[in-house]
């Protein structure tokens, strides 16, 4: 995959063996160093509603905050596919609202697919939105839209049985993803004999979070993989580098510098171009930096 990255693309991936790389962007920069690092998939996932905006949940996302961020994401894309979450009851309600929210996120935001949470329920909206032409792909298990179903963050399909959250059921529910029509589905917070009895069921990719090494991709959310969160990551992501420190080093020892009367220096400052003579021939005004000249 060194050309673009196209939902078939991702499709052949599983067949080719290739593993899927996917990870979660909210913004231009994170997203562009995404896919230059060679990122297959870039997710505006709805967990910015954790990550960037700080709350305990991702329910409070709302569709133009998605809009607006996958609009920033899918600016920085070059070679990764761009696909953008659709938020808590952006199509839950109708399956006509589900229709026209997905082709926002691909008509105002640039997204190139969208993903959605849940199985059976939401099986008939799948195929509305793909329908359309708007590839989807679908996302079980641990599906954060479900926290207070599920009681919080929890690992889902360790028990057997058909209820909502239960092994058998998840089976239900990938397949029912499945025959909706999605092109490939994350598996969230489940037992890793669970993901890969699903990897080897469908014929779609799996894209796995805390689901365990024989899923065909694996996702993370950004902000996890570079240490970025002042919480503690979940214990399925790995942290690969600590930008909060980095951050907080970098922005102290700014501030000792302007408080210690060492920045700016020279180096950071403007002299006018040649001494200006007034009119009446007094003494010319001292050199001002450019930026509070230009405020005169
Ligand atoms: O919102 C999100 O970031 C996600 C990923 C964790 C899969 O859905």
């Amino acid at each position: 995959m060194e050309q673009k990255v196209t939902v078939p693309e991702i499709v052949k991936a599983k067949a080719s063996g290739r593993p899927i790389v996917a990870l979660t962007a909210y913004d231009f920069p994170f997203a562009r160093i995404a896919d230059e690092a060679g990122v297959d998939l870039v997710l505006v996932g709805d967990s910015l509603g954790m990550v960037v905006q700080g709350g305990d949940t991702t329910l409070p996302v709302t569709m133009d905050e998605m809009v607006y961020h996958t609009r920033m994401v899918a600016r920085a894309r070059r070679r990764a596919l761009v696909v953008a979450d659709l938020p808590f009851l952006s199509y839950q309600v109708s399956a006509t609202d589900a229709v026209a929210n997905a082709g926002r996120l691909v008509k105002e935001g640039g997204a190139e697919a969208v993903k959605l949470e849940g199985g059976c329920a939401v099986a008939a909206t799948i195929e509305r939105i793909a329908s359309v032409d708007i590839p989807v792909m679908g996302h079980i298990g641990l599906t954060p839209q479900s926290v207070h179903r599920m009681g919080g963050h929890k690992v889902q399909g360790r028990r057997r049985g058909q209820a909502p959250g239960q092994r058998e059921r998840l089976i239900e529910d990938a397949l029912a993803v499945e025959a909706a029509g999605a092109f490939a589905i994350v598996l969230e917070g489940i037992p890793c004999d669970l993901a890969a009895e699903l990897t080897k069921r469908l014929a779609i990719p799996t894209i796995g979070i805390g689901a365990g090494i024989d899923c065909n991709g694996q996702i993370l959310v950004l902000h996890d993989v570079l240490g970025l969160g002042e919480r503690t990551p979940p214990r399925f992501a790995k942290r690969y580098a600590d930008l909060w420190s980095a951050a907080r080093e970098a922005i102290g020892a700014y501030s000792n510098d302007v408080r210690g009367g060492v920045f700016p220096t020279a180096a950071h400052s403007f002299q006018a171009l040649a001494t200006v003579t007034p009119l009446d021939g007094g003494a010319a005004p001292a050199a001002r930096p450019v930026r509070e000249a230009a405020k005169a």
